[in-house]
């Protein structure tokens, strides 16, 4: 009985972790949880969920031991046991304490530790170090920074330690930004900017989800937060702000003409790669591919980056995830084989 009991118990916990979790194959490996705080803010909403849970564990438990207690009488008494007046009095009291006052007060200090926490989440800890505009769209994330002109996909990198400012919009429908181990959940709403702190303590890649229903891939729709030391941040920021390289190699050259072709260049920007006959209306369809080599991920971070992977991704990507605005490329094996050594150029 212990033993099932125990089980029971164990399953219980594992489903709750996995709902923190997110639902699709993940890249790089990581199981996030908001139960495993790696920021300030993440560390109080945790706090707060363990305060919760232990006034549920503990409301539980008294409810199970009365529930034991009037058993027990239940089977001590008799039908001929003739109740004194006293013992009315106090039947009569439970209903009150029991039903109205606990309830109050247990509520009344959950509701007050959760005002006092989203105060101290929503006014965090000084200055924001770095402004990040980040956009849903169905179904990745753009990524800009204003303030140094870099644009990028579904990776923010921030400076660890410092507070960084995330500014949220939405391109089409609500989505909702969540990386369990930094922050709680944030949606970006169509016409609406949105604003949170992300501070990361320990450098790291942490993995975001979009937490709000969104459409076909929603499941689909995940990020990556690479919060690394101030130097290698800027290195990356400077990396980032630079155009794409010219490639040298004959069989990337080619790739760049089959991108051109193949009408790649009509969704996606490559900078450094211009083309004025390109009608650049729709150009941000798709994400800015001017750094893709240095993603970890693609294809709003269901797959890791790797040559495999993106030849599955562009070939077939409708297979990946159906319904979005990526088509299958049909193209030659040669052709592929060239495009992928293209892409690859673009550091
Ligand atoms: Cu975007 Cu769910």
């Amino acid at each position: 009985m212990i033993k099932r009991l125990y089980r029971c118990v164990t399953l219980f916990f594992t489903l709750l972790s996995i709902g923190a979790c997110s639902q699709v194959p993940i890249s790089p490996p990581q199981t996030p949880s908001a139960l495993d705080p790696h920021g300030p803010a993440a560390a109080r909403l945790a706090e707060l969920w363990w305060v919760m849970f232990g006034f549920g564990a503990a409301i539980f438990l008294l409810v199970i031991a009365l529930l034991f207690a009037a058993l027990l009488r239940g089977r001590r008494g008799t039908s001929d046991t003739v109740p004194d007046r006293a013992s009315l009095d106090t039947g009569r009291n439970w209903p009150i304490w029991g039903g109205i006052v606990l309830p109050l007060i247990v509520i009344g200090i959950v509701f007050g530790y959760n005002i006092y926490t989203l105060a101290a989440v929503e006014n965090p800890f000084g200055k924001p170090a770095v402004k990040i505009e980040v956009v849903g769209r169905r179904w990745w994330w753009e990524v800009k920074y204003p303030e140094q002109s870099v644009i990028t996909a579904n990776e923010i990198h921030i400076p660890v330690g410092v507070p960084v400012q995330i500014q949220l919009q939405s391109a089409d429908v609500i989505h909702s930004f969540w990386v369990p181990e930094l922050h709680g959940k944030m949606d970006l709403i169509p016409t609406r900017i949105n604003k949170i702190v992300l501070q990361a303590d320990q450098t790291g890649v942490y993995r975001g989800e979009c937490a709000e229903f969104c459409g076909l891939q929603h499941a689909h729709m995940g990020l990556m937060v690479v919060a690394e030391k101030k130097a290698d941040f800027d290195n990356w920021i400077n990396a980032q702000k630079q155009p794409a390289v010219a490639p040298t190699d004959q069989i990337a050259q080619q790739g760049q003409q089959v991108f051109m072709s193949a009408g790649c260049v009509f969704c996606h920007t490559v900078r450094g790669l211009e083309d004025k006959e390109i009608d650049r209306s729709s150009v941000d369809l798709g994400p800015d591919l001017t750094h893709l080599d240095s993603r970890l991920t693609i294809a709003g971070a269901s797959l890791t980056k790797n040559r495999g992977n993106l030849a599955g991704w562009i070939v077939d990507a409708q297979h990946v995830k159906p319904g979005s605005l990526m088509p299958n490329i049909y193209i030659s094996s040669e052709d592929l084989q060239a495009l992928l050594a293209y892409l690859e150029t673009l550091h």
